[in-house]
Parts: structure tokens; sequence; C-alpha cells
């Protein structure tokens, strides 16, 4: 007999049928349906029936598929004993619900294994949480080499994948193609989340920015990790998100459970803006920690502007010019501890150089709060260089294989802080530096992949992952006011269990602005934009060598959590004036960029429009990026969707206007004072702005006014 267990939140509904002696089969996720519907009759619109050259009997696509039963799919599970490996065979299952959560209990009595699986519904966003734990209730150890955090059943029809390639600078690359037949799977070993994030998506071909069915599963794991997507030959598809366990890694004693990492799922019905209409409020309701929520204050930070080249009255110096133009944060990047005058030495050595600074960072921190501004500082704590005071006392804490050479990545070693010793030195280190000076925010980095793949004396890397965790709570419990970001080489260690512990992120070390329009815009499927930090670059670019204008780098970085990293010495007048004129702009609008609805949508003339509307429908500000030359010698009009049609804006062209403006201007007058629109016309018409060069980014301001 099956039983069906039904959860719905404001859009959604999701119901799985169970009979008792396997896991069970996912019915329906979709559309929410009317409270009365029949689940039982629903059921018949699954079957499958008989089929040729199958088992007679045929194993159906359940949510924890296991093989050696007929399922020639993926398998969710492997686990044995030592002594008698033999597929696993489920002797029974519970499933129940408590509100929006369905728990499903599945026991195997041969070898000894119960898996607990959750799932759960976010009532308001329709966000689906899924977790997974495996414990060993027999009397031998296990063996334990997959446990994926969600197997999810999708249809056919689901027929596009849209994932992410990234490297050092080049973080989240989309690419969409057609899901090949077999496996499509993404394998990431670097033992950090990976430039290419955990976020991957399978979509209807028609599916774009605001319409079409897009299933997005986000695997919150720091380390290791696949995602795939099985196309069965019989048409059935399955999204797969699971961390990577290496061989030999979990060995589960008797009565020890684990945990595999948390998977949430966003079943959007209208497009890719649907995605981050359901995760934005989630993550700020359910991910970010407390110090997450309030006003998100300029940075200035020094790595770009002065990188290792400093002395104390420089910073000084800098501190000043930083304020005057409106930084709130000054932010002390790499080189002020012990001996680091580049990146050859010195991490793991957490105390500050005595030759830069004869008097700790008192007198540094008294300047930046003398100018109103609080200071915040880099560090790179899971990291060792052999030519260290750290490394030299205890040359056995690095993860290293016994005897074996130790290989290193931009001259430097990972910690093994999967040992307890290691991790309280660490912690003692950092509490110290947060206890003798007044820091409000730490640029927490790592800066190297984790090899080889040993965490205390064992093989795999995700005991290391966990590790990191572990410290960052303690030291979130110790001094909850302290603000971290997740940094690593750039855009590396982004994903939703980093930051239940930090509030911000680092995107990319790229602060080209055409690039970061594309970062943000991807990390924006997830991702509030408070959380990702968008700071105004050098010119020309460190990275690309592109030229791009002060309006437009300052433009981008208003649209997440704005920041400095070009010296504000270098500045012309006019680009001084045009910073402090949009950081001012920032201040002025970030309550609104901050907790607003954030859309997306490709601009018709080449390039990329984004557009924060504030919850009530009564404010908006839009960002038009052109970065490419028009195909059409006319311009296609710029339509402001999100906004309510009946509703009056008065909308204005914000200055300072791009330059194309003194060619093109007649018709745009009016825009500078506002003119009146309906919110239907603004959404099916739009504006006519002139013909823009490559590299203009338009900003729009849209006021109800009736
Ligand atoms: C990494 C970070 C940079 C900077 C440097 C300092 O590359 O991503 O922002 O902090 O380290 O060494």
């Amino acid at each position: 007999m099956q039983r069906h267990e039904r959860i719905d939140s404001e859009r959604l509904t999701l119901v799985l049928a169970a009979d008792g002696t396997r896991p069970p089969t996912l019915m329906y996720f979709g559309k929410r349906l009317p409270d009365a519907q029949d689940l039982t009759e629903l059921e018949t619109t699954q079957a499958i029936g008989w089929r040729e050259s199958t088992p007679d009997v045929q194993p159906p696509q359940t949510i924890l598929p296991t093989n050696g039963w007929g399922w020639m799919g993926e398998a969710a599970v492997r686990v044995h004993a030592a002594e008698a490996p033999a597929p696993i065979r489920w002797s029974s299952c519970e499933m129940q619900r408590h509100d929006n959560e369905i728990e499903i209990a599945l026991r195997a009595d041969v070898p000894g294994v119960l898996v607990n699986l959750n799932w759960a519904l976010d009532a308001k966003t329709g966000i689906l949480s899924a977790r997974a734990t495996i414990e060993n209730t027999g009397k031998k150890p296990l063996h334990l080499s997959q446990l994926v955090s969600l197997y999810l059943p999708v249809s056919p029809q689901m027929s596009e994948i849209l994932a992410f390639e990234g490297d050092w600078s080049r973080e989240l690359q989309p690419s969409r193609f057609a899901a090949p037949p077999g496996l499509w799977r993404r394998v990431n070993r670097t033992g950090r989340t990976g430039f290419a994030g955990s976020t991957f998506l399978t979509l209807e071909p028609d599916a774009g920015d605001f319409s079409g069915a897009v299933t997005a599963i986000h695997l919150a794991w720091s380390g290791n990790h696949e995602l795939t997507v099985e196309t069965l030959p019989d048409g059935r598809r399955a999204m797969i998100a699971s961390a990577l366990l290496d061989d030999g890694e979990v060995i589960l004693a008797p009565g020890e459970t684990l945990a595999a990492p948390s998977a949430y799922v966003c079943r959007s019905l209208d497009g890719f803006n649907g995605v981050s209409d359901a995760f934005h409020p989630f993550v700020r309701d359910n991910i970010l920690p407390a110090t997450a929520h309030g006003a998100r204050r300029v940075h200035f930070n020094s790595w770009e502007s002065v990188g290792f080249e400093f002395n104390e009255a420089e910073l000084l110096d800098l501190a000043d010019c930083c304020a005057a133009i409106g930084v709130e944060r000054f932010v002390l990047d790499d080189g002020w501890f012990k001996g680091r005058r580049n990146d050859t030495t010195s991490l793991g050595d957490w105390s500050v150089d005595a030759g830069l600074f004869p008097n700790g960072l008192h007198p540094l921190i008294k300047r930046v709060h003398d100018r109103g501004m609080d200071f915040g500082l880099w560090v790179e704590p899971e990291m060792v260089s052999p030519d260290s005071d750290l490394y030299r006392e205890h040359p056995d804490w690095c993860i290293h294989a016994p005897g074996d050479h130790r290989p290193t990545m931009r001259n430097q070693l990972w910690l093994d802080i999967a040992r307890d010793d290691v991790r309280v030195h660490l912690f003692n280190q950092l509490d110290t530096l947060l206890r003798t000076y007044d820091i409000a925010y730490l640029k927490w980095d790592c800066n190297r992949f984790q090899f080889p793949a040993m965490a205390a004396g064992r093989p795999g890397s995700s005991a290391t992952v966990k590790a990191t965790y572990d410290l960052l709570d303690r030291l979130k419990d110790a001094h909850p006011n302290t603000e971290i970001e997740s940094c690593a080489s750039g855009g590396a260690r982004i994903d939703l269990e980093i930051l239940k512990r930090t509030s911000r992120v680092w995107p990319s070390d790229t602060t080209d602005a055409i690039e970061r329009l594309r970062i943000q815009r991807w990390n924006g499927l997830v991702l509030p934009p408070e959380i990702l930090g968008a700071h105004v670059g050098p010119y020309p670019n460190p990275i690309t060598g592109r030229k791009l204008g002060m309006d437009f780098r300052a433009r981008v970085a208003m649209f997440g959590h704005m920041g400095v990293e070009v010296d504000p010495r270098t500045l012309s007048d006019q680009e001084r004036s045009s910073l402090t004129h949009h950081i001012a702009l920032y201040k002025q609008h970030r309550n609104l960029i901050h907790s607003g609805r954030m859309i997306f949508w490709a601009l018709p003339d080449g390039g990329d429009a984004r557009a924060v509307i504030s919850n009530d429908r009564t404010e908006a500000l839009v960002l038009a990026g052109q970065t490419a030359v028009a195909e059409n010698g006319l311009s296609a009009p710029l339509t402001i969707p999100g906004l309510n049609s009946a509703a009056t804006y008065r909308v204005r062209l914000v200055e300072p206007w791009p330059a194309v403006v003194a060619r093109r201007t007649e018709h745009l007058t009016g825009l500078k004072d506002g003119l009146t629109f309906s919110g239907a016309a603004l959404t099916s018409v739009g504006l006519r702005l002139p013909l823009s060069d490559p590299e203009t980014a338009w900003l729009i301001h849209v006021q109800r006014v009736g």
C-alpha cells in the first residue's frame, strides 16, 4: 500500500509516495495543487508500466536509488561491511510529515544501515532543503563511499543544463547545453567550493530570464563535490548533488553517524529571476548570520592599491584620503604580519610586524576611527609558509603524506586543522588578535588547493572542511560582532554552508567591471547583492588591462556591497569627484539595493541590465550596462519589468549622464528632473535611451508618485 506525504509552499507542492519497503518516489514537484487533489489518483500519472527487455518487476526511480537489484542508474548510497560486501537491500521505510517537513527513515538490516532523509519546503519561498545522514546501526565497521545530499528526479522536458565553469579571476562562466544521454558530471577536487561554485540547473529549452521552468540546485559544501545530471536510456532524468568522498575516507564505526552536506533546490516556473526571487529572501532569512544584516559600510581594501608596498605613514595618509571620498571601513589586506613583505613567507605568524608598525596597529586603527571609519584586517588562517616561525616550530602541522615531499602552491601549505591541537592554536592566535585590536571585519582568505588529499592522517579532505566550519563557529561565538568575509583567491569558497558563518564574499580577484557584471549576475542566482563584495578597481584594470571609465566602474560596484580598491591618491579630479558622487549615491540607495527584489535581464543591444525594486514596488533603481557595440543603428527601448502596472512612476536618468548624451540628447532633457509613466508603459514600451557606446552604464531611478 502506498502512502503519500504532501508539503506545500505558497506557490509549490511536493508529494512523495512510499510503500514501506523501499525509498520513496517523487510523485510531484511543481505548481501548487488544490488542497482537494486526490493523491492516490495523481499517482496514476506516474505509472510507467511494463516494457520489453527490462526486469519483470521494474525498480522505480526512487529518491535514494541503490544498485544491485535491477536499478541501472546512478546509486545514491554506496556502503558495505568490509567482511561481507553485498548490495544494500532495504528492509523498511518509514515516512512522516511534520508541518512542511518530511522525514524518512530507511533501514537495511544487513549490513546495519540507517539512512535518514529530511526534506523541508520553506513555506514562504518554496526553497526545498534536503538533508541526509547515515548511521551504522550494526556491529561492524561500514565502508562508505557515497551518500548523496540529493537525488532529485526531474522530468525529461527539463532537457537543458545550465552549469558554470571557472578559474582564477574567471569565475562563473555560464554554459548552457542540451542534457547529453547518459551522464553529465562536474567534479571539483580543489578542497574548496571552487571557482565554478556549486550551483547547477536543468531547464526547459524555452526558459529564460523571466519565463520557463527551471530547477536550480545548490550544494552547501565548501569542499570536493560532484554535480550530476543523469539521463537514462528510457529518458528518465535526475539531478544529483553530492560531496565527493575518497576511497577509505569514511569508515563508520558502530554507532557512528555521518551527515551529508545540505542541498537547496529552487523549482522556478518563472525562469532565472524566479530562482533569485526564491533564494534571496531564503538566504537572508535562513542562512546568513546576524552580522550580515546591518547597513553595508563602504569598504576600502588596500590590496589592489598598495599590495605589499606600504609603510605606516603611507597607510595613515591613505586612511585620510579614503575618509575624504566617503569610505566607511578601512581594510588592511595582506602584508601586515611578521616578516611578510611578499607571498613567499610568514603565513602562520599572525603577529603584527614590528618593523612596519613599531606600536602595533594601534596608531593606524586610531586614525581610522578618528576619521569615522572602522577597521578590517586580512588573514589566511588555514595556511602556513614553509618560511615561517610556525612551520619551523611544528613542521608536522601541515597536511602531508608522511615521508613524501610537500608540494606548495603560492609558496604555501595547508595546515592540518582537522587536528585539535592545530585548531586550538589557530583559535588562540585569532582570538588574541581580536582581543588586542578593535577589528570590525576579517577578510578570511584561502589561496591554495587542498593537496595531498589528507586530513588528520586519513585519506580525503572533508574533515578539513568541517574543521574550518568548527573554527569559524568558535570564533563567531567568542566574537559575535566581528564580520567575516569568505575569500579564496577571489570566489573559490562561496556556498551556503560557509555563509552561515560569514557575512560577505569576495566574488573574484578581478575588479574589471564588465567581468563583474557577469560574476555578480550569476552569483545573484542564489545570493542577494548585499553579500557580494563589489569594489571599484584601478585604471587600467590590473588583471584584464581594460580601461573602463569611473562612472561605469562605480555604477557596477553600487549593485553589490560597494567598496574601493583603487588608490584614491592616484585619481584625477574628475575621477575622484565621480567616485565620491557614486559612493554618496550608494549610501542613499543601499537600503533599497540590499532589501529589495533584484532582477536581471539581457539588454537587446548587447549587455546586461539589473534592477532593484522595493518590495512594495514604490521605488526602483535600474542599471543598464551596455558592453558591446549594438547590432542596430536605432537603440532598442529599455523596458523595466517588475513594476506595478497600475501605478504612476516618475523616472529620472541619474547624473552624470554618459558622454554619448552630448551627441544624441534631444528627447532626454525631460529625464533630468523626471518624466511620468505608468508601470504598464515602462514594462511594455520602455524608455528609449540614445544608442550607447560599449562600456556605458545608465542609472535610472524610478519613484512611485501615484
Ligand atoms: C588573494 C585574494 C586577494 C588578496 C590576496 C592577498 O588573492 O583573493 O584579494 O587578498 O590574496 O595575498
